[in-house]
């Protein structure tokens, strides 16, 4: 089968045929229709997780949607021919997503997809979708909120924009001045530039009572820092780079690190609320298995405007 994978950490991804995988006892055998990309998986082949037994080669990727082809021994929760969806990550880690298959414990987090959401949206929900949700219950986001996002023409901002401001929030975007027109259809209110040094002022004009939340999705513990001066007291920020300093941080507001914990509970509630929300899942673009390895270098150097998917 074709995948994108690795031979060691550190090296260039690239396309290799390798034995198509066998499902073991309790793992799902999944034909991979459409697999969602994230920063993560970027980080995962140079070695966050080497404190974690890896197989090599490893196979990038860990969101996905596709169909059960074959179960293992034991499968209770799933039967081939069921379409599902999910963050495929377990250990040993590199049986990944970037591939025309793949196994996964039917125990973690995979679902069915349900019916109207198709393959492509269901792939780009995952980490991104899980993300997003779990910053907006812990910022408390609701219908009298007004909540800056930072960083927020990326995948996560994908959701947490079109999340936000269906919950009736007023939602600042604050990106790249490119994405201006993305973000307003994903329904942000008011844009500020992040490649401004003046942005902070510029929302503090506009907000002089102060903001109630703010969700970083790529400043540095200084940027944050500076970016938790716009919360009124009793304010909430959230970092999703584990960029809280509780030295940094200004008395009155609080701080809160982003660490998704997934589950099928948090996936199918994201979910549910973009459907209850008649929310479209935002992808900017779907590519082939091929192009995989240049869109990982692009999400490397910070460049990824918006949720990739593969095609497969
Ligand atoms: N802690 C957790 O549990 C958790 C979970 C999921 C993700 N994360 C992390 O959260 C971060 C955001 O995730 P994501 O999926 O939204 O990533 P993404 O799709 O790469 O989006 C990141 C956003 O930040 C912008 N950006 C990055 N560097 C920039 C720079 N130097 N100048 C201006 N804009 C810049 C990007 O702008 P462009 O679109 O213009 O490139 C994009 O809008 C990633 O680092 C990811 O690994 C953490």
């Amino acid at each position: 089968m074709r995948a994108v994978a690795v031979t060691a950490f550190r090296e260039a991804p690239r396309l290799m045929n390798l034995p198509r995988p066998i499902a073991g006892p309790g793992e799902l055998l999944v034909a991979i229709t459409a697999a969602g990309m994230n920063p993560f998986d970027a980080k995962v082949l140079e070695g966050i997780l080497k404190e974690r037994p890896h197989k090599f080669p490893l196979v990038a990727g860990v969101d996905a949607a596709g169909v059960v082809d074959a179960v293992g021994p034991g499968v209770e929760r799933f039967r081939p021919g069921d379409r599902i969806y999910g963050q495929f990550l377990h250990t040993p880690v590199g049986r990944g997503t970037y591939a025309e298959y793949t196994t996964v414990p039917e125990n973690v987090g995979v679902a069915r997809i349900p019916d109207g959401l198709s393959d492509i949206q269901a792939a780009a929900i995952p980490t991104a979708g899980m993300t997003a949700y779990d910053a907006l219950e812990r910022l408390a986001v609701g219908s009298r909120s007004t909540l800056a996002i930072v960083g927020a023409s990326g995948g996560i901002g994908s959701f947490a924009v079109p999340l936000a401001s269906a919950r009736g929030a007023r939602v600042i975007g604050v990106a790249r001045v490119g994405a201006g027109r993305r973000l307003r259809t994903l329904g942000a209110h008011e844009l500020q530039d992040v490649a401004s040094p003046g942005w902070v002022e510029a929302v503090r004009g506009e907000h002089p009572d102060g903001i109630d939340a703010l969700l970083d999705l790529m400043s540095d513990r200084a940027g944050f820092a500076r970016a938790l001066t716009l919360l009124h007291p009793g304010g909430r920020g959230a970092t999703t780079v584990y960029a809280a300093d509780p030295a940094r941080t200004p008395p009155g507001v609080t701080a809160v690190t982003i660490d998704l914990q997934p589950s099928v509970e948090l996936l199918e509630r994201v979910t549910a609320e973009l459907a209850r929300h008649h929310l479209e899942v935002a992808v900017e673009r779907t590519i082939p298995l091929e192009r995989a390895p240049e869109a990982l270098a692009e999400m490397r150097a910070g460049r990824s405007s918006g949720k990739t998917v593969i095609v497969l």
